[in-house]
């Protein structure tokens, strides 16, 4: 492998990026912190690209400090004025799409492709929370009181802290951040400790559109740091609410520190995600979105395809297509256009990812496709693994958990009810599809007793999502809904007012009170 660490100078250098850097910003500025180093390695070349100094507890209390003021400040900013600066935000976001898109990709190991299509999503939450802004608007309703008028408002809710996991190290910070600060919030971005270079891009390339309209300082934060920083913004009480992407154990815990200070949180946490192909499918249609969404970011999306459940008629048939189809997959360096499958994000995704296939095949499960770990050239960082697909029963213990690696479980189905029951049958209900041409069966699994997820579509994978709509699941998966719809609303509180312009005091309810 050439030596990319020297290819990427260019984009170290756009972003200031240097060898070693400080942990902190406030978009304005980086800050100094006083914490332990944490180094963050390529999982491409296995190369370390520069080093980052955590946020120690005094650090973190600083920022929340100056958050606080912040917010005191922003709140009052007009929304539309608020959203301008996103609007100035997302320009600076395609002018840096190339570049940015880059260092996702060799900081992570996503594809070139996906790397700029995170930078894409960036720039279109930036377009949606502009219009957004001027667009916050709550309901009025008639009292039944006369010369009474009743309506809701909208307000922003305080501090919000964002904890974001490796696997989109920029684009769910955005859907969550972009529609935070046009709702007049304040943020405390954690990134993932495997991704702190990326987090440090998109704050310095925000600290530019921050200067120039006189932002005050503390309204955008970000705080690099290991498990024990997400731990203080889920206890700390002045951060009203915490969006926190990641896996079901991380929520669990983060939820339950959250409730018990009864804060507000919004958890995305991991997926099981199935598709059932129907006699009735377009196998073509139904191979491209099943390869994509089973290895697209080396099966490391929260909405990767892990489960096929396929009609007994044509199981053979698509299973024989699939197995060729992962036989033309080109795996290495994912800053290779040609290349379909980079590598996990570090040694130890390829352990579990090994652990999965021991465990499937003592259950009774077998491999289909070759598989394992790949070494030798192009593979040197250790993190390389071949896509596989292995044949399952759906109550297999290892089928009922998210492993975040490109492991494809096929299973058989004889009626539509069975296979909704399979794909319902895991603890974690976020993305869900069927291939079908057939109306029936499109609109029995988007009924009330179809899929039960927070996702389901029809002829399109589970991967891949828009940033228009709710994103979120069900059950395990935690059950926020971020980006899109009318997600903004768990980004602000709402306040009911009534107001009396009569000269009387009617009371609700019917009550008849005297004075005297
Ligand atoms: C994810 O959040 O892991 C995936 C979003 C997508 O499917 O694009």
């Amino acid at each position: 492998m050439m030596d990319l660490k020297k290819d990427m100078q260019e984009v170290l250098d756009q972003f200031a990026i240097r060898a070693k850097n400080n942990g902190g910003s406030d978009g304005i500025a980086q800050q100094l912190t006083k914490g332990a180093q944490i180094a963050s390695n390529s999982p491409v070349d296995g190369q370390l690209i520069a080093e980052v100094a955590t946020a120690a507890p005094t650090d973190y209390e600083a920022i929340v400090l100056r958050a606080e003021e912040a917010f005191l400040a922003w709140r009052k900013w007009p929304a539309p004025k608020r959203g301008e600066v996103i609007r100035q935000y997302g320009q600076a976001l395609r002018d840096n799409k190339e570049m940015l898109g880059k260092l996702v990709s060799y900081e992570m190991g996503k594809s070139l492709q996906e790397g700029a299509g995170e930078v894409q999503e960036m720039i279109d939450i930036c377009d949606f929370a502009v219009g957004l802004s001027r667009q916050l608007h709550g309901l009025t309703m008639h009292s039944e009181r006369p010369d009474h008028r009743m309506y809701e408002q909208w307000h922003p809710l305080g501090i919000v802290g964002i904890i974001t996991a490796f696997n989109f190290p920029v684009a769910v910070w955005s859907w969550n951040a972009m529609i935070a600060l046009v709702a007049g919030n304040v943020t405390i971005w954690k990134p993932s400790e495997k991704t702190p270079l990326a987090a440090q891009a998109c704050m310095h390339i925000l600290s530019g559109v921050f200067k120039a309209n006189q932002v005050p300082a503390g309204v955008c934060n970000l705080v690099q740091g290991t498990t024990e920083i997400g731990k203080l913004i889920a206890a700390d009480p002045r951060i009203v609410l915490v969006s926190a992407t990641g896996s079901t154990r991380m929520g669990m815990a983060v939820g339950q520190a959250v409730a018990g200070r009864l804060g507000k949180c919004l958890l995305e946490l991991g997926g099981n995600n199935a598709i059932i192909v129907t006699e009735n499918a377009d196998l073509k249609l139904a191979l491209t979105g099943a390869v994509f969404g089973a290895v697209g970011t080396a099966g490391q999306r929260c909405t990767t395809t892990r489960r096929l459940i396929i009609h007994e008629s044509v199981y053979d048939q698509f299973v024989a297509e699939l197995i060729k189809a992962y036989g033309q997959l080109q795996i290495g360096n994912p800053l290779d256009p040609q290349v379909h499958v980079g590598p996990l994000i570090d040694e130890a995704a390829v352990v579990q990812y090994e652990a999965a296939l021991v465990a499937v095949q003592k259950e009774g499960g077998s491999i289909l496709t070759p598989a394992g770990k790949l070494e030798g050239e192009g593979f040197e960082s250790g993190c390389y693994v071949r896509p596989c697909i292995a044949a399952v029963q759906n109550d297999y213990m290892i089928v009922q958990q998210e492993t975040f690696a490109p492991i494809l479980y096929v299973m058989k189905y004889t009626t539509l009810e069975e296979a909704i029951q399979m794909q319902n049958g895991v603890p974690q209900g976020l993305s869900s599809a069927i291939m079908t041409g057939n109306l029936k069966e499109a609109e029995k699994f988007l009924s009330a007793s179809g899929s039960d997820c927070g996702i389901a579509n029809v002829n399109i994978g589970t991967s891949g999502a828009e940033i228009g709509g709710a994103f979120g699941g069900e059950k395990h998966t935690g059950g926020g809904r971020e980006s899109g719809s009318d997600a903004w609303k768990a980004y602000m509180r709402r306040q009911t007012s009534t107001i009396n312009y009569g000269d009387d005091l009617p009371l609700a309810q019917g009550i008849d009170f005297h004075l005297g």
